[in-house]
């Protein structure tokens, strides 16, 4: 029985290998967060970062995944350089991950999608395909693990998939963030933080599941939480007049959420198309009038488990000048079909996929739609304001 234990122990060890994580929440040019996923009974010991031949030590706390036998050791990175190679040690594992750059010499990579993990073999499949052209950063749009705030098996398993096939060609992390999605949450909407404990223990969010990303001085991401933990008229909606006010001067500004204000599939009761849901017409009402004003062109959305790219919209009918929403989170999930006859869609499909984003210095960004099997099957070119 003894040995059985060991072996058992060994196994789990063994097939964890202690994957690192790396997220970019505040400065992904100069500073990340490294999250070493462990057995909780793991000793903490602090994360060593070597850059240009220099080593520090940087330490690392514990926060625990709730009803499971791990934790992860989180350690904050900062003072790093733009566009630099950074080796990251832990105990028995060595890693390497690239800070972004902070200028548009060349451009800016973004890889995204979300609902990641009906299966894990769907959640790598995308990954690889995405990862093979070499992004800078990925930007994820929530329903992650669909362990719906109770099961932390799934939390553990993402993070072992995501860490095993969201890989440069070089073999280096992909950094990478999150918005929060409905399967973050316990009862999906209308919630708290502590109705999502895993998202807000595996991902370093400070209690808020609202951010503002700058990467350089042209390119911001917006993280927003489309009801889920948050509600969105009141703080949430005045929170994000102000931090598209304080950017007024860039030249790409992409905000991201779960939920859609254009969605493809699931029609409310009563309603004669999907985009009566109530979520959608709250983010209409309050959060699109602000994209507009604030020059926004592309808007990420999630949650319906299609392909979608409306044409350009602006104040609900189509423009040249108005803004092109991308979805509907299908990286790897089962797809759904799309509801006949949407007028505003420019393209649809029922097809696992993820995007590629180049944002160009100026704002002008290249959209490349990539399926899981790495075929594009979708591209257009979003102009500068
Ligand atoms: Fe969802």
């Amino acid at each position: 029985m003894r040995h059985l234990c060991l072996l058992v122990l060994l196994a789990a060890s063994l097939a964890a290998a202690d994957p690192i994580y790396v997220t970019a929440f505040r400065d992904p040019c100069r500073a990340i967060e490294v999250h070493r996923l462990v057995l909780a009974n793991e000793p903490v010991v602090p994360l060593t970062v070597v850059v240009g031949g220099v080593e520090r030590q940087v330490p690392a706390v514990s926060v625990a995944l709730p009803r499971t036998d791990w934790v992860v050791h989180r350690a904050l990175v900062d003072g790093l350089a733009p566009a630099t190679e950074v080796t990251l040690r832990f105990p028995g594992t060595t890693e390497r991950v690239r800070t972004l750059p902070a200028d548009l010499a060349r451009p800016l990579r973004i890889a995204t999608g979300g609902d990641t993990m009906h299966k894990p073999e769907w959640l790598a499949a995308t990954a690889k395909a995405l990862s093979a052209r070499d992004p800078d950063f990925v930007v994820l749009g929530g329903d992650l693990a669909y362990e719906d705030g109770k099961n932390g098996a799934r939390v553990v398993t993402w993070i072992q998939t995501w860490v095993a096939s969201a890989r440069a060609p070089d073999g280096r992390l992909l950094p990478f963030v999150s918005c929060i999605g409905n399967h973050e949450v316990q009862g999906s909407y209308g919630g708290d933080i502590t109705k999502a404990p895993y998202f807000y223990a595996m991902l370093p969010l400070g209690g808020s599941a609202t951010h503002a990303i700058d990467i350089g001085d042209e390119v911001s991401v917006i993280l927003l939480d489309s009801a889920h933990t948050t509600p969105i008229p009141g703080p949430q909606t005045a929170w994000l007049a102000e931090q598209l006010s304080k950017r007024a001067k860039r030249p790409s500004i992409i905000p991201i959420y779960h939920y859609p204000a254009w969605p493809t599939v699931k029609v409310s009761k009563g309603e004669k198309d999907p985009t009566g849901n109530r979520v959608s017409k709250l983010i209409r009402e309050h959060w699109v009038p602000l994209f507009e004003a604030a020059g926004v062109r592309v808007v990420l959305e999630n949650d319906q488990h299609t392909y979608k790219r409306t044409v350009p919209l602006k104040g609900g009918q189509p423009d040249p000048g108005g803004i092109t929403y991308l979805g509907d989170g299908a990286w790897g999930v089962d797809v759904r079909r799309i509801f006949p006859g949407l007028t505003w869609l420019a393209k649809g499909a029922e097809v696992r996929h993820g995007y590629i984003l180049d944002i160009h210095a100026g704002g002008r960004i290249a959209v490349t739609a990539v399926d899981e099997t790495g075929k594009d099957f979708d591209s257009v070119d979003i102009p500068a304001r």
